[in-house]
């Protein structure tokens, strides 16, 4: 009967070894531990050269929270699935907030780092609140306002902007700026900011890819005056797609070509508005309220 014997302690200590992993699993799965993480969420590109733009941005959220998890998340199905095809697997906002749910955040951050508080930011609002309370998910979830919300943010932005204007900038040269536009309500962030941009410096323009105003407008305004160059530069995040092609393009759409068509001598400059930290410092404000409030949860 030795064989039995030992049979019946092999079941015991397999019982037991089962037993104990599993409650050991049950209690890491639902074990709360007070974990806050940071969401940053983009529309993304697909423009490889866009990549430092998004590491500075990590770069400087990394070093304003340095004890926070960063995760990050492009809301485009369309720039997700060619990034995909290349290898590089960026979530969607709600599949960075299932999986961070998984991982035990109690609290998250989720930071827009849109422009406007337009269409894009208001699908991420949809989603972030349908994830506040989900069973078993995360308990708090909070989302940061975008670049431009409250009148100081566009005051804020501004200055930075005025600052920061093209080194060899001499008089005569006018700066523009190319912003996405929308047919939302929020387009209207745009000819706010064109007005307090005007309030400072009357060489500073501001249109739009799809909304108002637009470069048209702009250009009536340049042919009463006497314009020595133009410098065209993305009132956007990056640099991606509309400002390659939209704006620096060589086609004979582009901004450039169309401002180069009406003999303006045209330099376009390829850095999106996050390369300075300023501007990211703008985010980061928002970003620090929303963690704030998730604190005193
Ligand atoms: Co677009």
């Amino acid at each position: 009967m030795i064989e039995k014997y030992q049979f019946d302690n092999f079941l015991k200590i397999g019982l037991f070894l089962i037993l104990i992993t599993t409650s050991f699993l049950a209690a890491a799965h639902t074990k709360k531990v007070n974990k806050t993480g940071i969401l940053l969420v983009s529309f993304g590109s697909s423009y490889p050269e866009t990549r430092a733009s998004f590491q500075h941005i990590e770069e400087e959220v990394k070093a304003a929270f340095p004890n926070q998890e960063i995760h990050w998340a492009f809301t485009s199905k369309i720039i997700r699935k060619k990034l995909r095809s290349r290898g590089e697997i960026i979530d969607s906002p709600a599949e960075a907030l299932a999986k961070m749910g998984e991982e035990g955040f109690s609290n998250v951050a989720v930071q827009s780092l849109h422009v406007i508080p337009g269409e894009e930011y208001e699908n991420l609002k949809k989603t972030v609140e349908a994830f506040s309370g989900m069973p078993k998910g995360i308990d708090h979830v909070k989302l940061g306002k975008p670049l431009l919300y409250h009148q100081k943010d566009i005051e804020n932005l501004g200055d930075v902007l005025l600052q920061n204007l093209p080194k060899g900038m001499h008089k005569g040269d006018v700066v523009v700026f190319m912003g996405h536009g929308t047919h939302h309500p929020a387009n209207v962030y745009y000819s706010g900011m064109q007005y307090y941009l005007w309030q400072k410096n009357p060489n500073v323009f501001l249109a739009t890819v799809e909304g108002y105003p637009e470069l048209n407008q702009v250009i009536e305004k340049l042919e009463t005056r006497k314009v020595n160059k133009v410098y065209l530069l993305p009132f956007m995040t990056i640099a991606g797609d509309h400002a390659r092609n939209d704006m620096a393009g060589a086609g004979e759409d582009s901004w450039k070509s169309e401002l180069e068509a009406k003999d303006y001598k045209v330099e376009a400059v390829l850095s999106g508005m996050a390369d300075q930290n300023e501007v990211v410092h703008i985010w980061i404000e928002h970003l620090k309220e929303i963690l704030l409030e998730l604190k005193a949860k």
